[in-house]
Order: structure tokens, then C-alpha cells, then sequence
């Protein structure tokens, strides 16, 4: 994404849809899809997680592009003067914070985890876990948590490699590496998928994540699948919005946000394939929480033929796609700062650094030294900044979006950023954003609070 002003534009179409997909696919694809899915009970939350990408996220992406396209500035300025050009109350800017607030706190347990991928890439590179049986690889993962110093090292060294490329704004280069970074993290994975699901019980993982047992959705599933959805496709939090900002006007946005969601999903499948053949093979439990990934993946590269190799592979393309998830996550803030407090890029990110990096502590030191400081007796600074912004403050910004967006914004420039061909397919967005996104969000976040 050009660095200076959002009136540079992407050279093209192409560059676009890799920079969203960049922001899409990260940590939530792979680390967290699996562990939601398997705390969920599998194939309820996979489909209600599919219902919600198709008929809230994908509108809400088009929404939210479409208002960055339309107002070309920061989320706050943009929802601003959207507001007073459509004679609407300036309060819709609360929008943008709203999102910030949500960018900083994803953006700081998403260092830490990545932090975790820093160092299992480390130890899979020099064969560490060859050998090792699964009992003592899961035992391992226990034991790293429990070390604070060593959290910590990892969860600096990523922040400082997200907020360096920030702040010298060479992104251009790295959005060059995803076009051959992405489609080997797509190889990789179905490397991994095929493997785990010719040496583990596949029907049985099949089964957990595709066949589908209503009796168990409940609310707070439901809740946690539409909080999944707006993560993974980066959504309610202004990130997509200041990437439609950059966008060329003669571009539109409605065929490329459909391709970036459905690679975004194939992606979290695939993830899914590769670990809960294994889970069952070795009766792991599925609801092996935030850690699942890290002691089921190493199980299996202790295992595979050259596994260590593809292993190395496996986490340096994953913290690939982590650092483009966090340099997106970062970006939408610094432009706010530069353009808000008047400050250079530089200081604007070290500022956006160092705070994330502040909260980032209380989430690493929720598996360890403060594990017992619980909100309400239930909830670790990592599951505030986790769950709950995820669940609640992305849906909340996603539903300003999809308001504004049906409501308030002139359905002339809409239909022109949307670029449909067929009038019924502008018909089917305007009615989504319009009701049944946000009457949908508005019913699933009131179930679960009630
Ligand atoms: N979509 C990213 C992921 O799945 C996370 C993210 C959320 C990135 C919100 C930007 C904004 O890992």
C-alpha cells in the first residue's frame, strides 16, 4: 500500500486484492479457526461461520471498501465527512474509533502469538522435536508458556519487525514477496492436510467439521462464529476501509472481495485438515484451546518424512502471513496519528508499537504470572483482548458500516464503487447491509449478553 497520502492509489487491480488477502489471511486462518471450531464442537460453528462470511462479512467488506473509496482519508475523517456530505450526525466518526480501539487490541495479542510461531520456527528448523513423542511435545508447550522471559523476547522481536516495516513504509516490497508467499503457504498446507489426513483418522475429522449437528449451536457459538468471520476477514475495524481508500476510482471492488473471502476460507479448511486428523489419531482434545495448533502441527513434523524441512516451511510462510495480518493491523493507526496529531510516520509507529507492545504483556503474562487476574472471575487479559474484541467490537463496527452504508451513503456512488453487473446482485447488497446483516448482528450480540 503506498505510505504517503491516500490519494497515491494501487497500481492496479491485482496489487489490491493481494494487499486485502495479505490482511485476510494471517494467525485467524490458522491458528485460531481450528481451536474455535474445536471449542465449538466442530461442524455447528464451521457452518454458522460460513453462513455469517457469505451474508454478513462479504457484504460488510463491500461496505466497508466502498466507504474507504468514497472518502479516501482515515476511518475517522472518512466516516465524518461521509456524514456531513449526507447530512447525517458527525458522531458517525465514533465508528472509526471504535475501530481503532479494536486494531490496537488485536494488534497486541497478535505479536504475541506470532511471537510463539518466532520460536516453534526456531525450534522445527534445528529438528527439535524429532523424536519426540506426543505426549512430550504437548507437555513442551506447557512448559513454554510458562516461561514470561522467553514470551516476551519473541512477542519484542516480532512487534519490532511489524512496526519497522510501518514506519519506513516499504510495504511495496513485501506485498511483491506475498505474490509467491501466499500461493506456497497454500501448498504447504495442502501438503500438510494430505499427509495428516492419509496417516490420521480423517473420517472422523471429516465428520467433526463438515457433518452437521444443529443440537449444537447455541448462542455463545453463534456469537463466536460471527466474531471468527469478522476477524479472519479483517472486517469492522477499518482496515479494509483505508484499503479502499488507495483504490483507483475506475476500480471496483464487488468481484475481488468475493475471491479474497472464498481463498481466505479454503485456507482456514485446509488448516482445519491438517490438525484434527491428527487430534484424533492420538486422542488429543479438540478443544485444546489458543495452543492446539502449536501441539498437534510439531506432532506431526516429528513424524512426516523431511518434516522438519516442511516444518521450517510451515512457520516461516505462517509468520509470513501474520506479519502482513499485523502490518495491515498497524497501518490503519499510524495513518491516524500522521494525519490526526500531525506527526511523522516514524514517531506514529513507534508510538503505535510501543503501546500495542505495553498491552501485548498483559496477554502473555495471562498464561503464566497473572493466569489467576480474571475480569468477573472468568476472563485473562488475553481472552478480553481475544474473544471479546473480536465477538463484540468488530461485529459493533461492522454493523456502523453496513448502516451507514445502506442508509446514509448516496446509492449513486455506492452502485458505481460496487461495480455489479446485474442489477439483482446490487439489489441482494443493498438489502443485506441494509437488514439482514445488521439485524442479524443486532440479534446474535443481544442472545449472547442476555
Ligand atoms: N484477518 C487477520 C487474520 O485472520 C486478522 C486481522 C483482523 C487483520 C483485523 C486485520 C484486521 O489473521
Amino acid at each position: 500500500m503506498p505510505s504517503k497520502s491516500p490519494k497515491e492509489s494501487w497500481s492496479s487491480k491485482k496489487s489490491f486484492i493481494l494487499a486485502a488477502t495479505g490482511a485476510a489471511v494471517g494467525l485467524g486462518n490458522i491458528w485460531k479457526f481450528p481451536y474455535m471450531a474445536g471449542d465449538n464442537g466442530g461442524s455447528a460453528f464451521v457452518i454458522i461461520y460460513l453462513i455469517c462470511v457469505v451474508f454478513i462479512g462479504l457484504p460488510i467488506m463491500m461496505a466497508e471498501i466502498i466507504l474507504g473509496k468514497c472518502g479516501c482519508k482515515n476511518p475517522i475523517d472518512t466516516m465524518k465527512n461521509l456524514a456531513i456530505e449526507a447530512k447525517a450526525t458527525p458522531m458517525w466518526r465514533y465508528t472509526g474509533w471504535i475501530g481503532s480501539l479494536s486494531l490496537l487490541l488485536i494488534l497486541s495479542f497478535y505479536s504475541v502469538v506470532s511471537g510463539w510461531s518466532i520460536f516453534y520456527l526456531l525450534k522445527t528448523s534445528v529438528g527439535f522435536f524429532n523424536n519426540k513423542t506426543p505426549y512430550e511435545i504437548t507437555e513442551y508447550w506447557n512448559t513454554f508458556l510458562q516461561s514470561p522471559l522467553n514470551l516476551l523476547i519473541w512477542h519484542s522481536l516480532f512487534m519490532f519487525i511489524t512496526m519497522y516495516v510501518v514506519a519506513k513504509g516499504v510495504k511495496n516490497g513485501l506485498e511483491k514477496a506475498s505474490n509467491i508467499l501466499m500461493p506456497a503457504l497454500f501448498v504447504v498446507l495442502i501438503l500438510l492436510a494430505i499427509y495428516s489426513s492419509a496417516t490420521g483418522d480423517s473420517k472422523k475429522a471429516l465428520n467433526f467439521l463438515f457433518s452437521f449437528d444443529y443440537h449444537k449451536i447455541t448462542p455463545s457459538l453463534i456469537i463466536d462464529a460471527l466474531g471468527h468471520a469478522f476477524f479472519t476477514l479483517a472486517l469492522g475495524a477499518g482496515c479494509m476501509l483505508v484499503y479502499g481508500a488507495y483504490l483507483p476510482k475506475k476500480v471496483t471492488v464487488s468481484g475481488s472481495v468475493v475471491s479474497i473471502a472464498f481463498l481466505d476460507v479454503m485456507v482456514a479448511f485446509l488448516s482445519g485438515m491438517a490438525i484434527f486428523p491428527l487430534v484424533f489419531k492420538y486422542n488429543l482434545t479438540p478443544q485444546g484451546g489458543p495452543g492446539l495448533m502449536f501441539e498437534v502441527l510439531p506432532i506431526t513434523f516429528a513424524q512426516m518424512p523431511f518434516g522438519s524441512i516442511i516444518g521450517t516451511f510451515f512457520f516461516l510462510l505462517l509468520l509470513f502471513a501474520a506479519w502482513t495480518s499485523s502490518i495491515s493491523l498497524a497501518e490503519p493507526l499510524v495513518l491516524l496519528l500522521i494525519e490526526k496529531a500531525k506527526i511523522s510516520r516514524k514517531i506514529s509507529a513507534i508510538i503505535v508499537g510501543c503501546t500495542a507492545w505495553v498491552i501485548g504483556i498483559g496477554s502473555l503474562l495471562s498464561f503464566n504470572l497473572w493466569s489467576d487476574y480474571k475480569l468477573f472471575g472468568k476472563w485473562t487479559i488475553f481472552y478480553i483482548n481475544t474473544d471479546l474484541t473480536t465477538n463484540f467490537l468488530l461485529p459493533i463496527g461492522g454493523l456502523l458500516f453496513s448502516v451507514f452504508a445502506g442508509w446514509k451513503l448516496s446509492q449513486i456512488k455506492a452502485r458505481e464503487a460496487l461495480g455489479f453487473q446485474k442489477e439483482w446482485q446490487y439489489k441482494s447488497w443493498l438489502f443485506l447491509v441494509k437488514y439482514i446483516a445488521p439485524i442479524a448482528i443486532i440479534l446474535i450480540i443481544a442472545k449472547a449478553v442476555i
